[in-house]
């Protein structure tokens, strides 16, 4: 028997592979239609304090190699997703990605949410490349540290965060450096779109997004190697009981199969999940145990982590 079973900081996951924050994941409706479907858990579109409604449309767009998206945090409010699960039959982990737009705003949040059973895990997103005028808090290595000094303070559970993509060496040290001084962050997500790129419409000879002059997050194909590179950097870099959550292009089993060769314990789907609807993870799922079945692993510890370099 094969079994996709998995743990995230300590929490058991049925299925190793569940909805990416941000497509599908922001109204009651989508987030019950998640609790029925195939998917490992429920991740809810990242919150703030106050309902939001995000950049002026279009802001997203698609291809066949990906998805541009400038969304700008259309939200319902935390306190939506922090009451949700008291009104369903809960069928797996519920987890709550946090995006407030300060410190005190996370603070908010955080502390409302701390004593709420039904979540069981926060995701704390520290790389949101939408907002105008605000930087992506992860590529500021002093502000992260802050961020993660303050949240392990108020929160006092065990959490994760979601990183932006890293590029150089230097930026995986310092970024792993930090992360392993707080023991409360017990998994790392990443990666997140790679932020502020253009496509372009050379029909119309413009651009196919509205918000920030047209330049958004990239996903989907575009960036699985990037996806890819990120996890097995981390994966030689942070303390060993900190769980790796990889996404970014992953469209069938073979993706989701690379990204736990590099190290990653579970996977979430993103541009694939917006394009497909809530049928991709039978269908991703059932791939991957096929995948699976073919190459004798029973379960994905047995390759997990077990990249072989050349
Ligand atoms: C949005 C995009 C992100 O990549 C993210 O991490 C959070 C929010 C958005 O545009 O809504």
């Amino acid at each position: 028997m094969v079994t996709l079973e998995t743990k995230i900081a300590g929490v058991v996951l049925s299925n190793c592979i569940y909805n990416a924050s941000g497509p599908r994941c922001t109204s009651p409706k989508q987030l019950i239609e998640l609790n029925e479907s195939n998917s490992g858990a429920i991740l809810t579109k990242s919150c703030t304090e106050n309902m939001r409604e995000g950049n002026r449309t279009p802001k997203y767009y698609s291809n066949e190699m990906g998805s541009l998206n400038s969304n700008g945090l259309e939200n319902l409010g935390y306190k939506i997703y922090s009451n949700f699960p008291y009104s369903i039959d809960l069928k797996k982990p519920y987890i709550v990605s946090v995006s407030g737009m300060s410190v005190y705003e996370n603070i908010n949040i955080l502390t409302e949410l701390k004593d709420n059973e039904r979540v069981s895990l926060i995701e704390f997103n520290l790389s949101c490349p939408n907002i105008i005028d605000k930087p992506q808090i992860a590529y500021d290595f002093t502000l992260m540290d802050e961020y993660l000094h303050i949240i392990t303070h108020t929160y006092n559970r065990k959490f994760g965060i979601k990183l932006p993509p890293y590029f150089d060496p230097f930026q995986f040290d310092r970024a792993a450096e930090i992360i392993n001084k707080y023991p409360l962050v017990k998994y790392v997500t990443c990666i997140n779109s790679v932020g502020n790129a253009l496509i372009i419409d050379t029909i119309n000879e413009t651009t196919v997004i509205h918000p920030k002059s047209g330049h958004g997050g990239l996903g989907g194909h575009y960036i699985k190697p990037i996806g890819l590179a990120n996890i097995r950097q981390f994966s030689k870099r942070l303390r060993k009981d900190i769980d790796l959550i990889g996404v970014g292009g992953i469209y069938n089993g073979m993706d989701a199969f690379e990204y736990i060769l590099c190290g990653a314990s579970a996977v979430q789907v993103g541009t694939c999940y917006y394009e497909e609807g809530i049928e991709c993870f039978e269908r991703i799922s059932n791939e991957l145990k096929n995948i699976m079945r073919e190459k004798s692993y029973k379960n994905i510890k047995d390759f997990k982590g077990k990249l072989i370099e050349i």
